[in-house]
């Protein structure tokens, strides 16, 4: 089989493709079909004098996303979608399909959501996916390059880890089982008999409550590592990120164009050394003048780039009337941008007034919220890793510092205000404080004794992290909602297809 991607090596040569029809256009003795084959999308150009009456009548059937094959030659042509452009000498039909439901014109999120079956196969969704299976090659082989033994982690589980408010609860025959909400429990143990390790694998959480970075089913990878403390845990974190983002940087360029994702952004993450702070720090940031200052002019430049927007929309409305098709075509799509650019500097202008109210009273002892994440990360290029939390706000498995108030926790924050994407913390190692925190929580000690038995037998200094699969594909491509980011995913209130 030969593959769109790899075109440029078959130039003027005759190949088969085999595909969907992406695109269709016809004009009189000519048919254009923009050819997705899963790899890539090309131009396949049929005239009317180059090909029998049998393939005329096939090309002329087609209509958007009827799956055909296509054989002709292969020019190079740079205006060309992908660069090159079939001189089609033949066409078979497959399927003809009527009435694709999704068509070029804008369609709204619940639709596209019900049928997102079909919804994969439009470019942007195409390049995401990508992108998230790129990223997951590129975790893969940062772990086992330094030695991490991957592990599978059980889904149903007996034990909470992470708070009991968000878990699925399911029968398991005579006895109650739950929906893992996260595998470090068990990759603690996998590391006392591994050294390294990881999980990659679905986590569940019955989060009841609607936001763009939340799923009821997500993917974690969890590494786990004996002897590391939070430093050497940051570390390796700090690591594994610019991993991800420079392989996705050098592997997606296309997806990224796709996409159109600022490429700056991520080189910088690639490139610079990431802020560290503790969590009073942050505190301190969040709640200063500066702050305060900052979203006060940046809702003034948002005001003043509105009133620009507004006159040049004026202005190329007045044109309009007279202008070439071209150029009318040119103006259609700018009063498009720029209604889209309006209404999300008509939504921070909403926002504005509650995130500097939100951050300036913020307290000391609560968890950041999704707004003070932002504005915290309005005022750093690459991501930020917090550490030494109000132990109260953090799990119950986390070491803390000498003060016995501070937890040993870091979370990672993505830059461009895509929230925490990492959480992890150096673990409590010894056995009677562990057995103190599980009390105190009112954890059952019997469904943890195996857990008990980690720091009965060989105990050790030992850290990990988890890090969202979701939430790390939708900084990288840039996507406002995890909803985006996972072929099917699973929110409250979807559950199909
Ligand atoms: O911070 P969390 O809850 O940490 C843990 O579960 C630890 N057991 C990890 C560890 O130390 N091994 O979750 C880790 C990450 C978050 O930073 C976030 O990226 C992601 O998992 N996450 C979610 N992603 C999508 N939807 C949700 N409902 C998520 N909840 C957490
Ligand atoms: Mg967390």
């Amino acid at each position: 089989m030969i593959y769109i991607k790899n075109l440029s090596e078959h130039v003027d040569k005759e190949v088969t493709l085999k595909g969907w029809v992406y695109n269709y256009r016809s004009s009189g003795s000519l048919v254009f079909i923009e050819m997705r084959d899963g790899s890539g999308i090309t131009q396949c150009v049929v005239a009317k004098d180059d090909v029998s009456e049998e393939a005329w009548e096939a090309a002329t059937s087609l209509k958007q996303e009827s799956s055909l094959s296509v054989t002709g030659t292969v020019k190079a042509d740079d205006r060309s979608i992908g660069g090159h452009e079939i001189h089609v000498s033949n066409v078979e039909v497959y399927q003809v399909a009527d009435n694709y439901p999704i068509t070029p014109k804008d369609h709204g999120v619940e639709f596209l959501m019900n049928n997102r079956h079909l919804w994969l196969r439009s470019q942007r969704q195409w390049a995401a996916m990508r992108v998230r299976n790129e990223i997951i090659f590129a975790i893969h082989t940062f772990f086992q390059g330094r030695g991490f033994v991957q592990m599978d982690s059980p889904i149903f589980t007996g034990n909470a880890a992470e708070g009991s408010t968000t878990l699925f609860e399911t029968d398991y025959f005579e006895e109650k089982a739950y929906l893992a909400q996260t595998g470090q429990l068990y990759g603690e143990a996998m590391a006392m008999a591994h050294g390294l390790i990881y999980t990659f694998g679905p986590t569940f959480r019955a989060e009841k409550s609607k936001t763009r970075r939340h799923l009821t089913e997500f993917w974690m990878i969890e590494p786990e590592m004996a002897y590391y403390d939070l430093e050497m845990n940051m570390d390796l974190a700090e690591d594994m990120i610019k991993a991800i983002v420079s392989q996705v940087l050098e592997k997606c360029k296309n997806e990224l164009e796709i996409l159109e994702r600022d490429f700056s952004a991520l080189e910088k993450v690639a490139e610079k050394p990431f802020e560290r702070m503790t969590y009073t720090e942050a505190v301190d940031i969040l709640t200063s003048d500066e702050t305060a200052d900052m979203l006060d002019q940046m809702a003034e430049s948002r005001r003043q780039e509105n009133l620009d927007l507004e006159k040049e929309e004026q202005e190329i409305k007045k044109e309009h009337g007279s202008a070439k098709k071209w150029r009318k075509a040119q103006i259609d799509q700018r009063i498009k941008d720029i209604s889209a650019r309006v209404a999300q500097i008509e939504e921070d202008l909403r926002n504005i007034p509650k995130w500097k109210e939100s951050a300036r009273n913020f307290e000391w002892g609560n968890d950041f919220g999704g707004s003070d994440e932002t504005v915290l990360m309005m005022q750093f290029d690459v991501p930020l890793i917090v550490t030494h939390w109000p132990a109260e706000i953090k799990a119950f498995y986390m070491k803390r510092d000498e003060t016995n108030k501070l937890a040993l926790g870091m979370d990672i924050l993505a830059s461009e205000g895509y929230g925490e994407i990492v959480g992890g913390s150096q673990r409590e190692d010894d056995l009677e404080v562990m057995e103190e925190r599980i009390a105190e929580e009112g954890l059952d000690k019997e469904v943890f004794e195996w857990y008990l038995d980690l720091r009965r037998f060989g105990s050790v200094p030992h850290s990990g992290y988890g890090l969202g699969l979701e939430r790390t594909v939708a900084w990288l491509c840039g996507l406002s909602h995890v909803r985006e980011t996972i072929p099917f995913p699973r929110m409250m209130g979807r559950l199909k297809p």
